[in-house]
């Protein structure tokens, strides 16, 4: 056996990119549509834009425009890239993964594993890890690989998860941690239930509501009580600067705080203290975006390691329906100060074009098979650098 393939390099995320669709909705555009109060949407469920997709405008394009960026300015070669794994739930075909489509953008082939993983919203956490264990093994030797989280969340018109909706895609080379290394202790928790599924065939997801907040629920306080152990919660939560959740809708996550803290013992001042300090600032590009799946807790984790000093704590929190949970510790690198890749979301926020309700509702109506020209719905395609994309 040859010595190499048992070194283990330094690892951990070199580089993000991050991509939002060109379209976005404020929720309270949506409220009227469906005879609802605003308030719901923006105090009862913590919601506040939710980003879309113009026709011909989809989970490829979104995938690899954040892969892109991450790639450019990770500044390696891309000859060193041995694996690309993208994590969905937006899957394009039953057979074909997302990384084939986006290899084939990316002009990436030859000596790379190249693949897809399922497993809804915790996809592309899965993804993360193999690419973090795949070097730690030592079996990728000098090799990077390039993890990609990108979804397009849409709901039936008129269902009760639609101002939850949203879009967006994040990339990450692992290689060496400039922005943050990965510990490889994780603490992970699976139950088989159905809160949210979608059968083969569907355009939809089938969500049970109260159940899906349940299992997360359920899932986020078994692995905090992991992570803490035997030891002091409150002297774990002091080494934490931020701490990350998968964000469906911002009060989710608050509530999953509620049960935690209620575990740990916490009165009521304590768990909106420990919320308003170190959960709901890293969730300021999610109430922008609206969910976006896979991608929704990496959005929230490079919100929060923005700015961070070398050697600083992140714990991100991961949950997908069916369900399964893993809860992450990383660590601050030397880049993660100037977080570059805020820059990406403050280029798409600029550029993308806001949708009122009627032209929602024109834009809604390619799902019942009608053709939606981009002009149809504001879009300017002349002026629009995605206006021509087209996922196949
Ligand atoms: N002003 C302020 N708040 C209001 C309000 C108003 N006029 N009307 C309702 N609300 C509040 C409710 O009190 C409730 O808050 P609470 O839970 O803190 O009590 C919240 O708004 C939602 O109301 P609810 O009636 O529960 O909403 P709903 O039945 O329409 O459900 C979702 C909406 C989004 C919660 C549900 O469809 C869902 O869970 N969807 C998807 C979940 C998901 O993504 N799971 C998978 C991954 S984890």
């Amino acid at each position: 056996m040859s010595t190499a393939a048992t070194a283990t390099p330094p690892t951990g995320i070199a580089s993000i990119g991050l991509h939002l669709p060109p379209l976005s909705m404020p929720v309270t555009e949506l409220a009227p549509l469906r005879g609802q109060d605003p308030m719901k949407y923006t105090h009862g469920l913590g919601c506040e834009t939710m980003s879309l997709c113009p026709p011909d405008y989809g989970v490829v394009e979104l995938a690899t425009e954040a892969a892109r960026r991450a790639i450019a300015r990770w500044g390696g070669d891309t000859e060193r890239i041995g694996m690309l794994a993208v994590g969905t739930e937006t899957a394009v075909d039953m057979s074909r993964p997302l990384s084939a489509w986006v290899a084939d953008r990316l002009g990436l082939k030859g000596a790379v594993r190249s693949y897809e993983v399922k497993h809804a919203c915790y996809g592309g956490t899965l993804a993360l890890r193999q690419a973090a264990e795949w070097r730690l093994s030592g079996a990728a030797q000098d090799q990077a690989a390039l993890v990609v989280a990108a979804d397009v969340a849409l709901y039936e018109p008129g269902d009760p998860g639609e101002p939850t909706q949203g879009a967006g895609a994040v990339a990450m080379v692992i290689d060496e941690p400039r922005v943050a290394s990965i510990d490889p202790v994780s603490y992970a928790w699976s139950e088989p239930e159905f809160d949210f599924w979608r059968p083969i065939g569907d355009s939809y997801p089938s969500v049970d509501g109260a159940l899906s907040l349940d299992c997360y629920k359920r899932a986020a306080e078994n692995c905090f009580k992991a992570l803490v152990g035997k030891r002091n919660p409150e002297e774990v939560l002091s080494e934490l600067a931020a701490i990350c959740f998968h964000v469906p809708f911002p009060k989710m996550v608050r509530k999953a705080v509620d049960q935690i803290g209620e575990f740990f013992g916490f009165g009521a001042e304590r768990i909106e203290q420990l919320y308003a300090d170190k959960v709901s600032p890293t969730m300021v590009w999610n109430r922008l975006c609206g969910n976006a799946y896979t991608a929704s807790l990496w959005i929230s984790v490079a919100n929060a390691l923005e700015g961070l000093a070398v050697g600083q704590r992140v714990a991100a929190f991961s949950y997908g329906s069916g369900f399964g949970a893993e809860l992450l510790m990383l660590e601050s690198g030397t880049e993660a100060s100037a977080g570059i890749w805020a820059k990406d979301i403050e280029a798409d926020l600029t550029a993308r074009e806001q949708l009122d309700g009627a032209a929602y509702t024109r834009l809604r109506a390619q799902d019942d098979g009608k053709t939606i020209l981009a002009e149809e719905i504001g879009l300017d395609v002349a002026t629009s650098r995605f206006g021509k994309a087209s996922s196949r």
